[in-house]
């Protein structure tokens, strides 16, 4: 039986996917008959209330030198790490000559704001490719895995750290203790680690399946945050709700007893309480709208398919290879996934082989329907394809329920 990476008390599964390829691993034909399958199986400890997956893959097959995912394609992204860099600046570097460390800087979507005001930075970033992007904007990056030996070297060549910062990355590392003792060591004695992540409660609420997979290791809760933390000295003193990637919570955690812990931590505590997140029942409940969602979306996509309507993917998210796999979505029923992002374009999308093609395919020869992959993004999305809209063109959204919009 598997254990929690947090506590070590035996985990119980409670949904599988089964087989599924590399989220980010969009390959070309000559590499589909090496394509690695791995089960994704997510879990719940009844101890720590941890979610996370049953099952890890290495990490050098997911962050390389060919990773695709490139955060500053959306530029509504592009305006919250402009006030989430704001933010921290205006709250939390209050020294003078602050020093900021940010883990999974990517392409320097956050770090570019405290460069631009001359403050002292480093980015971590294993993912060499979308790194060097961040160097070549003048962002101070080095390229390997965080964990407490780099804390360690960071520490002895920088200096302490008045905030340590991580968008979309702490769920990532399933190495959690090593991160959290990094922290530790790197942080100055009221200095604060800020960290974002798909919310748990966000997840059970809207049914949003598609965050599971390979790379995120761990779906947050106030609750899991708050065992997690204080296993290390740590507490988590304030929450604030991101209206981001389809419903994140931003953590703030300092050392125990130096700050004033906000009341949005007790808040959300008992958010939590009401949805159940403490309770096994509720991710068996999970699991039956997952399934529901999937034969609702298959059911769809098939009679759209007999009526001879073209569906085509809109954004070759991650968070795509867990429905198009699960779903067993072909193309014959999604005829091909646009995306803006160079390094997905001409290939195919891990596992259901869906070929990814350039923005300009979907504008030169507009669908029927649109499949809303990049559902996080619909606000900026919608704005953009009014065009479309308005020549009858329709969207498919799976999040929160499946249906036809507008
Ligand atoms: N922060 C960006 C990128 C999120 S994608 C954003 O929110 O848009 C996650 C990033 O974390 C990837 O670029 C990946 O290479 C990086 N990453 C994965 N494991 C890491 C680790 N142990 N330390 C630092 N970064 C890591
Ligand atoms: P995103 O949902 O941010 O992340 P993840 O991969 O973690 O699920 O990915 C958005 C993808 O959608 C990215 O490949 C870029 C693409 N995209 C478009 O093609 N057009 C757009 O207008 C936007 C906002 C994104
Ligand atoms: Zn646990």
């Amino acid at each position: 039986m598997p254990t929690c990476l947090v506590c070590e008390t035996p985990i119980e599964p409670f949904l599988s996917f089964g087989q599924m390829p590399i989220a980010n691993g969009f390959l070309s034909p000559s590499q589909v008959a090496d394509e690695y399958f791995f089960e994704l199986k997510v879990a719940f400890c009844p101890n720590c209330c941890m979610v996370q997956l049953a099952k890890l893959i290495d990490r050098e097959k997911m962050f390389h030198e060919n990773y695709a995912f490139f955060s500053s394609t959306s530029v509504r992204m592009t305006a919250h790490f402009k006030s989430f860099a704001d933010w921290v600046g205006d709250r939390y570097l209050s020294d003078s000559d602050p020093f900021v460390v940010e883990l999974g800087s990517n392409d320097g979507i956050m770090l570019q704001n405290f460069a631009a005001r001359g403050i002292r930075h480093l980015g971590v970033e294993p993912s060499a490719n979308v790194a060097q992007v961040a160097v070549d904007k003048g962002i101070q990056t080095v390229s390997q895995f965080f964990d407490e030996e780099l804390a360690q070297n960071i520490l002895a060549e920088h200096g302490p750290a008045d905030a340590i910062l991580g968008a979309n990355v702490m769920c990532h590392i399933p190495y959690i203790h090593s991160v959290f003792c990094g922290v530790k060591r790197l942080l100055k004695p009221h200095g604060v680690l800020i960290f974002e992540d798909p919310y748990l409660g966000d997840i059970v609420e809207k049914t949003s399946y598609d965050q599971i997979y390979d790379e995120h290791a761990f779906y947050f809760s106030a609750a899991s945050v708050r065992y997690l933390a204080d296993l290390h000295g740590l507490e988590l003193i304030d929450v604030l709700p991101q209206p981001v990637h389809g419903g994140s919570m931003r953590y703030v955690l300092g050392r125990q007893g130096v700050h004033r812990v906000g009341d949005a931590v007790a808040h959300l505590q008992a958010r939590e309480q009401m949805l159940g997140l403490k309770h096994s029942g509720t991710y068996e409940e999970l699991r039956t709208r997952v399934e529901h969602s999937k034969d609702a979306l298959r059911t769809l996509l098939s009679d759209l398919k007999q009526e001879g309507k073209r569906v085509v993917g809109y954004g070759a998210t991650s968070k795509s290879t867990t429905v198009t796999n699960y779903c067993s979505l072909t193309p014959e029923l999604v005829e091909f996934i646009s995306d803006t992002t160079p390094i997905k374009q001409g290939k195919l999308s891990p596992g259901a082989h869906i070929p990814v093609r350039p923005y300009e395919a979907f504008t030169s020869e507009p669908p029927d329907f649109a499949l809303l992959f990049a559902w996080n993004h619909a606000d900026e999305i919608l704005d953009k394809e009014q065009p479309f809209l308005a020549d009858g063109g329709q969207f498919i959204r799976y999040v929160p329920r499946v249906e036809i919009c507008p």
